[in-house]
């Protein structure tokens, strides 16, 4: 190995592990020759190689010899996926997970209690660079190991660093979140369409009005309560509309939203 060493291995070249590697040669935190992925999906490798150029293999154990190895599979098969890790990761590698549920601790347990494991959860707006992702280092993570995540992840979106115990909530707000916005741009969407507007009219008026809203508020770095007041004028439409949220308690389903959506997560994760 020595100096062919790769600098990151992805295994799991589906819709997470594809929009890494595409945000990681963006952001040039390697280069194509840098990487290699590994897939048991003979097409996904050879999609990957068309349009990113980087190694690929059938084989796991050949992209754990990386320097950092990222595990995007689905939790279901992330056991033999470690079981073909534990031969070539070393000491000094980083594995981060991206198994939603999958504990680094459960990890540990498969790969060895010396193993510097990330618990990752990113989400789908991460497919055009735009997600969020929350990181839980484990038990020998450094600061060194932290910052070649963040800056790995910051390559499809912003990163926030919690601690284990809270990835279910990152769950049920940010990974799950996608769904309930969807869910908002469509009523929204349908509100305009009730009124009079035409379906693709509406649903651009209702998506562009989400994502500068939330453009504005990270921006100005303001609360929203402040910003909502600035277009709440007195007697207006727009405390017209939002008197219609609160009697059909937007907020207080949005609130429990989360709760129960934390509380599956946390179900599934006991197994
Ligand atoms: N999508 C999200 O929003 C999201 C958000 C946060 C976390 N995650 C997590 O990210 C992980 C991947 O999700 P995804 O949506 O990217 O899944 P996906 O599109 O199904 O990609 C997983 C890839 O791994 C391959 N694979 C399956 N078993 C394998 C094995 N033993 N060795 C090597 N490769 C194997 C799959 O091939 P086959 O298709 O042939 O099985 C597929 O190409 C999941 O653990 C999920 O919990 C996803």
């Amino acid at each position: 190995m020595g100096k062919d060493r790769k600098k990151i291995g992805i295994i799991g070249v589906g819709k997470m592990g594809g929009a890494l590697i595409e945000g990681i040669l963006r952001a040039k935190v390697a280069n194509s020759r840098e990487i290699i992925a590994a897939d048991i999906d003979q097409k996904c490798l050879e999609d990957v190689k068309t349009r990113f150029g980087c190694e690929t293999t059938p084989k796991n154990r050949r992209a754990g010899e990386a320097e950092t190895v990222i595990i995007a599979v689905k939790p279901q098969v992330i056991g033999e996926v470690i079981d073909d890790l534990a031969e070539t990761v070393k000491p000094t590698t980083l594995v981060i997970s991206i198994a939603a549920g999958i504990t680094t601790g459960a990890i540990e347990k498969r790969l060895g209690k010396e193993a510097r494991i990330i618990r990752a959860m990113p989400n789908t707006p991460a497919m055009i660079g735009e997600g969020v992702t929350a990181l839980a280092p484990g038990r020998k993570i450094t600061e060194a190991d932290l910052i070649k995540a963040k800056n790995i992840f910051e390559a499809v979106g912003k990163t926030v660093v919690v601690k284990e115990e809270l990835m279910d909530v990152v769950t049920g707000l940010s990974g799950s979140g996608p769904a309930y916005v969807f869910t908002f741009i469509e009523a929204l969407s349908d509100g305009g369409v009730l009124m009079g507007l035409d379906r693709d009219t509406a649903r651009l008026l209702a998506a562009q009005t989400v994502l500068g809203a939330a453009k504005l508020l990270l921006e100005k770095n303001a609360h929203p309560a402040e910003l909502r007041d600035m277009v709440t004028s007195p007697g207006g439409t727009t405390i017209a509309g939002l008197k219609a949220l609160e009697e059909g308690k937007l907020r207080a389903t949005l609130i429990s939203a989360v709760e129960q959506a934390t509380r599956r997560a946390q179900l599934l994760g006991r197994g």
